[in-house]
């Protein structure tokens, strides 16, 4: 049979503001939504924009389509429909989720933060700090940005109850290794917290394989709108403190939720489900009956795409000694994302953002919230990288144009 390969067309063909002619490589910001999540954002606004759970008919139909769209999204990941919280941001769920651990961390115990991370998955957990917790910083190495699983083992003790860490960094681009994290964190008594915000768009994690204790990801890099969402164990929410009102005290999950959520935004999430399962008919026909198996399918088919973007950069790239590679030169989807941070010799990056605008081309510069790493890596945060990133809906046409302008201004 026919390796399939990902019709780059007809993915396009689901997002409206491709249309528009620009070169879009600020994915890793925030990528664009297709029309299924928008009509069906569209769709609750009008139909059912009511507070959902009671006996009338829109109230129904809002209750219905907000479990729908929970449902999937959990399925998506392995989780348990009731250990997924979807709250506003990633930021805010590590926020609370910070606040919900604090008093299981008794004074003396230690986590363990890296300065990998985008600060949402860092400045919460430092802050515990201040109530007598020990926070240990696992550092990158300044000139790969790669973190050393040989010195996770030196800041594990049986005092460690946390460790935090990115499955994707946003800067650095690579893959670390979650399940050899997770087991040396396990393997002395402590969970792990792991930011897959940067993750989401090129892979699609399944937490129960990950054996995560905490995975949190925002929805709208992963094609949706804002909000985040966090899978957290059962049984860490069952111990955790209430976050919530009163009440709540031993709802699973609400502990770990207070207030209420944009009910519009959370049912758009559904229609991120719908357009992979398009693009699954599209590709593969009616084979599978698992969702998982054919979402995986069609994450395969995203990353086998990237990769062929990957060559074309990492190509261009060997060939300007006076352009920095942040991160792996590899184009392999298990080692590194399609985001490529660089900076160039001599050059401002808001400079260079600006003239690949008037081109057309969308790029973002600056730290990007991962202060701590771009200082870690001897680049001056006030200035930061130059970063473009490319997910499935992109084209080798696209990249050529950028490889063009960049190589013409730098
Ligand atoms: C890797 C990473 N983690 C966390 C965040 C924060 O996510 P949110 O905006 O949902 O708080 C971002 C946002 O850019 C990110 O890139």
């Amino acid at each position: 049979m026919p390796d399939t390969c990902l019709d780059v067309d007809f993915c396009r063909s689901f997002f409206p503001p491709l249309s528009s002619g620009e070169v879009y490589f600020e994915n890793a910001g925030g990528s664009y939504a297709p029309r299924q999540v928008i009509d069906a954002l569209d769709a609750y606004m009008r139909e059912c924009q009511c507070q959902p759970g009671w006996q009338f008919a829109s109230s129904r139909s809002a209750r219905e389509r907000l479990d729908r769209a929970q449902a999937l999204m959990a399925e998506a990941i392995n989780a348990d429909c009731d250990e997924i919280v979807i709250g506003p941001s990633t930021t805010l769920n590590v926020y609370v989720l910070a606040h919900a651990l604090a008093p299981l961390l008794a004074p003396g115990s230690e986590i363990v933060v890296t300065n990998q991370d985008h600060e949402a998955n860092g400045g919460a957990w430092r802050r515990l700090a201040d109530s007598g917790v020990k926070v240990r910083e696992w550092r990158i190495d300044a000139r790969s940005g790669d973190l050393d699983l040989g010195q996770l083992d030196e800041l594990l003790s049986e005092r460690t109850r946390l460790v935090c860490f990115p499955h994707v960094s946003n800067i650095v681009g690579s893959v670390n290794d979650v399940r050899a994290i997770t087991a040396k964190a396990h393997a002395v008594g402590a969970m792990v917290c792991i930011d897959g915000v940067a993750t989401v768009a090129h892979q699609l994690p399944d937490v129960k394989a990950l054996d995560a204790d905490f995975y949190l990801f925002s929805v709208y890099k992963m094609y949706g709108p804002h909000l985040g969402v966090m899978y957290a164990k059962r049984e860490h929410i069952e111990v955790a403190d209430n976050q919530n009102h009163f009440f709540h005290e031993g709802n699973v999950p609400e502990m770990l939720h207070p207030g209420g959520l944009s009910y519009e935004s959370t049912a758009s999430m559904a229609g991120i489900v719908d357009y992979f399962e398009s693009l699954y008919t599209h590709h593969f026909g009616a084979e599978d009956n698992d969702l998982r198996t054919r979402l995986h399918k069609v994450y395969g088919l995203f990353q086998k795409h990237e990769a062929s973007l990957m060559v074309r950069v990492l190509d261009y790239l060997s060939g300007r000694p006076d352009i920095r590679l942040i991160g792996r030169d590899t184009s392999d989807p298990s080692m590194r994302a399609a985001t490529f941070s660089v900076t160039v010799a001599g050059r401002d990056p808001a400079d260079i953002a600006s003239r690949l605008a008037d081109q057309g081309i969308c790029v973002g510069h600056g730290h990007f919230y991962g202060y701590r790493c771009v200082d870690a890596l001897g680049i001056d945060p006030a200035q930061g990288v130059l970063r473009f990133s490319m997910v499935h809906y992109n084209t080798l046409d696209e990249v050529e144009k950028l490889v063009v302008a960049l190589d013409a201004i730098a």
